[in-house]
């Protein structure tokens, strides 16, 4: 990547306002909470936990959809790093209150809030408000349960959900009365200057060039094609790569790491492909959890059932399937119903694609399938055949926002009440997420019953020799991997009724 006196310039909105960062005198690798906190004494931003748990933090981005519209996603800002909010706008809670002259005009989550006593304290109000006016921004309140998706990454210790429900409860007939509530509140302000972000977003878009950005002991790379990605990537086999960053983020935290270079490969386009054939469904590594989610709930309904716990929404905003994989984590939320649909993934350097298995790709643990020039490129989820019965199930201490203590995807036929076919695929019994051989071979041929599927939980023992950690002993994972199967098959029963 050549330097020109452009890409190690970051240009963004701020609650409306262009910020030109050139060049930096700090960290490039800093988070956006960090940064809004320090740099902009933007406090209104609350750090909790600072890894993604609490959603304290939450602000808005706003960037050029798809369809060539603005988006609004709510996501965590100690889980962002600066460089990626180039060409995007940053809402924080300070962008919503208007002011008219002398008068401030607050926003109808704010309102709302303010009406319904949704906040005591106030530490958790700001990330309360920002996950509300994004899912108001994008018409996702209409129902109790949207509602309680959309504030699934906020937690609140001292008011108490219901009156935060509440006034989202109020949020929605107020969208449902828009002209009613214009008088009084500003709600389209944001309509009415969406011509001027969109031409600003649109200019930053077309300056088409790859960020560099150094400084004394951290260099930032955020090429904006494949092939460059792929350079830098045999160029500096050693740099960190990112693409949603929330793992990344939390492990430096943890760690204390300060990488020296990292690779940002959030801006390929390459990586944000979807096609789809008569036989396979092709994802770009790039492409959201959030949208798997959305696009499985349609197509994958088995897939979703464990989309929907993969994290809040803060973060199922910026994680990416190619990063949720690359980590090759045992206890990843993805792996098991991969295994069992037999999906494939690209890796790809330079000059070649080497297509692998997952359950190959996951033979090693961690990531060691990926070679020093390799970039994990794309991921193929051949189409399921109709007639297949699929079980998919995450078992955390906590539904969302939880790493999994366990995880199972299975699927069968049944023919006659014959089973066939049958895939169980576990996460977290073993080093690597990894099928129950002697289990589903028990299972195949025979007569579909209760006694015969608890005879097959007795293999598990056989397919798995746990290990003990914090999450859960040995003893609670087998029993627990015992219990999910035979959930299975009540929920099997049920389809056959
Ligand atoms: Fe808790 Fe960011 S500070 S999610
Ligand atoms: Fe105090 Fe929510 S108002 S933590």
């Amino acid at each position: 990547m050549t330097q020109n006196k452009e890409n190690n310039k970051i240009e963004f909105l701020l609650n409306h306002k262009l910020v030109t960062i050139f060049p930096v005198n700090f960290r490039p690798g800093i988070t956006v909470l960090n940064y809004l906190r320090e740099h902009h004494f933007l406090k209104g931003t609350k750090e909790g936990c600072a890894q993604g748990d609490c959603g304290a933090c939450t602000v808005v981005l706003s960037e050029i959809d798809a369809k060539g519209g603005l988006s609004y996603k709510a996501v965590n800002s100690c889980l962002l790093l600066l460089p990626m909010l180039h060409g995007k706008h940053l809402i924080t809670v300070e962008g919503l209150a208007q002011k008219d002259g002398a008068k401030t005009i607050l926003h109808p989550v704010q309102l709302a809030l303010l009406h319904k006593d949704g906040a005591q304290c106030g530490f958790c109000t700001p990330g309360m408000v920002m996950s509300l006016f994004a899912s108001w921004q994008n018409g996702n309140l209409s129902d109790r349960a949207q509602i309680v998706e959309s504030l699934s990454g906020n937690l609140c210790r001292c008011t108490g959900y219901q009156s935060i429900i509440d006034a989202a409860e109020e949020l929605n007939s107020i969208s449902q009365n828009q002209n009613e509530s214009k008088n009084e509140t500003q709600e389209d302000f944001f309509s009415k200057n969406e011509d001027f972000v969109f031409s600003e977003l649109k200019r930053i878009a077309n300056r088409k060039d790859s960020l560099k950005i150094e400084s004394k002991n951290q260099t930032y790379f955020r090429p904006n094609n494949l092939p460059e990605a792929l350079f830098l990537r045999m160029q500096f086999p050693e740099a960190v790569i990112v693409n949603g960053a929330s793992d990344f983020v939390v492990d430096a935290l943890r760690h204390d790491g300060n990488h020296n270079s990292i690779l940002d490969i959030s801006a390929l386009p390459e990586l944000d492909l979807f096609v789809e054939d008569h036989s396979c469904f092709l994802f770009g590594a790039g492409f959201h959890i959030e949208d798997l989610f959305r696009f499985s709930q349609l197509r994958l309904p088995a897939f979703a059932n464990v989309l929907r716990y993969f994290g809040s929404r803060q973060v199922r905003n910026v994680a990416t399937i190619g990063g949720s994989l690359a980590s090759g984590s045992p206890i990843g939320d993805l792996a098991p119903f991969l295994m069992i649909t037999d999906t494939e993934i690209t890796l790809k350097n330079l000059e070649n694609n080497r297509v692998i298995s997952i359950s190959e790709f996951f033979s090693q643990p961690r990531n060691k399938r990926i070679k020093s020039d390799e970039l994990l490129a794309f991921i193929k989820i051949p189409k399921p055949k109709k007639n297949l019965h699929f079980f998919n199930h995450k078992l955390s201490k906590r539904d969302e926002m939880d790493i999994s203590t366990l995880s199972m995807a299975a699927s069968l036929e049944l023919v006659d009440k014959k089973i066939k076919g049958v895939k169980i695929a576990f996460g977290g019994m073993a080093a690597t997420p990894k099928f129950a051989t002697n289990c589903a071979l028990f299972l195949e041929g025979k007569q579909f019953s209760e006694e015969i599927f608890q005879q097959a939980g007795e293999k598990i023992s056989e397919d798995f020799t746990p290990i003990s950690d914090v999450r859960g002993s040995a003893e609670y994972r087998i029993l627990a991997a015992k219990q999910l199967l035979m959930k299975w098959f009540t929920e099997l029963l049920e389809t056959l009724k």
